[in-house]
């Protein structure tokens, strides 16, 4: 049975696989509200309300690795931002372990694209910074151990003391990984984590993100643009359709056995049947987007 099942947000079907389900999306639907105000409708720069997300129902289990793929503009932003709770939901319910959700928690860890380090904060002051204001009641002793492991995590021994800008991309990227993982989350979300580095850095990451996943068992949700990273790294790939109104329009199984070696990934006999699935996907919603451009 697939670990994950959506576009069903009957109580039943949560019911049905129980506890093993960590994150519950119930029909959520983001609408952002156009331009109506009497200043906009002065200077005729009304717009509409846009429908990013509609109805998007999805259950997640516990410790599995799930990437959402899906044409640039669609919402996976829009959608990972809501699981975080730094947006709400239109309408819709999320749950987590069966309790609603409501604004950003401590459950929750999320790493940026662009890193959002603090720069005028060292290495380990932007990752106890993310403590403080998470756990403020945490001992100073504990806090300073929770830094230290997940700088050594990461493999920042040594660059304690820096900041950002004296920091490569992967190295910054490395303190926003190790920032999330601090607070000890639940769920480590990810907004395509590598898209701004080189392709070396990002292979190198890749292979760090699996083993951290590996040792730490964490839910992961990842946004990310790349099929060969989305292959490498997940148990399932979400792949959303094009927007307005973007929905859940396929759901694949990764096969590959853990751990992952990017060598043994790419020669599997599944391998280039999902692939050639997931680029027929992106290639329909985006050319759908490009169409209704013209
Ligand atoms: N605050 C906002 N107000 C109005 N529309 C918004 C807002 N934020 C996002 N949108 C629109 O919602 C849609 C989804 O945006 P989102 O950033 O979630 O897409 P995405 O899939 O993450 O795109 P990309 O792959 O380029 O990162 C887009 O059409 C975007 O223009
Ligand atoms: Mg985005």
């Amino acid at each position: 049975m697939s670990s994950l099942s959506y576009n069903d947000n009957s109580v039943s079907a949560v019911a049905e696989v129980g506890d093993e389900i960590q994150l519950s999306l119930q029909g959520i639907t983001k609408v952002f509200p156009g331009k109506k105000d009497w200043m906009s409708k002065l200077l005729r720069r009304t717009s509409p309300d846009f429908m990013a997300l509609d109805e998007i129902s999805l259950d997640i289990k516990h410790n599995k690795f799930v990437s959402i793929i899906g044409p640039s503009g669609c919402g996976k932003s829009t959608l990972l931002n809501i699981i975080a709770g730094l947006a709400s939901p239109s309408s819709g319910t999320l749950l987590m372990n069966g309790y609603s959700l409501e604004g950003p928690g401590p459950d929750r860890g999320l790493v940026f694209q662009n890193y959002a380090l603090m720069p005028w904060m060292s290495v380990e002051g932007n990752i106890a910074f993310a403590l403080e204001t998470v756990a403020p009641t945490m001992p100073k002793v504990q806090q300073k151990r929770a830094v230290k492991e997940n700088i050594e995590l990461v493999g920042l021994t040594g660059a304690e003391k820096k900041h950002p800008h004296e920091l490569s991309g992967g190295m910054q990227q490395r303190v926003g990984i190790a920032r999330a993982l601090a607070i000890n989350p639940q769920v480590l979300l990810m907004d395509e984590p590598f898209g701004a580095l080189d392709a070396l850095t990002r292979g190198f990451l890749q292979e760090e993100i699996e083993r951290i996943w590996d040792q730490q068992r964490k839910t992961v949700i990842m946004v990310t643009h790349s099929i060969e990273e989305a292959l490498l790294l997940s148990d399932e790939i979400i792949m959303m359709t094009r927007g307005p109104g973007a929905q859940v329009d396929e759901i694949l199984e990764v096969p590959f056995p853990r751990p992952r070696k990017r060598e043994e990934v790419e020669t599997h006999p599944e391998y280039n049947n999902l692939k050639l699935e997931m680029e027929q996907h992106l290639y329909r919603e985006t050319r759908a987007v490009e169409k209704s451009r013209l």
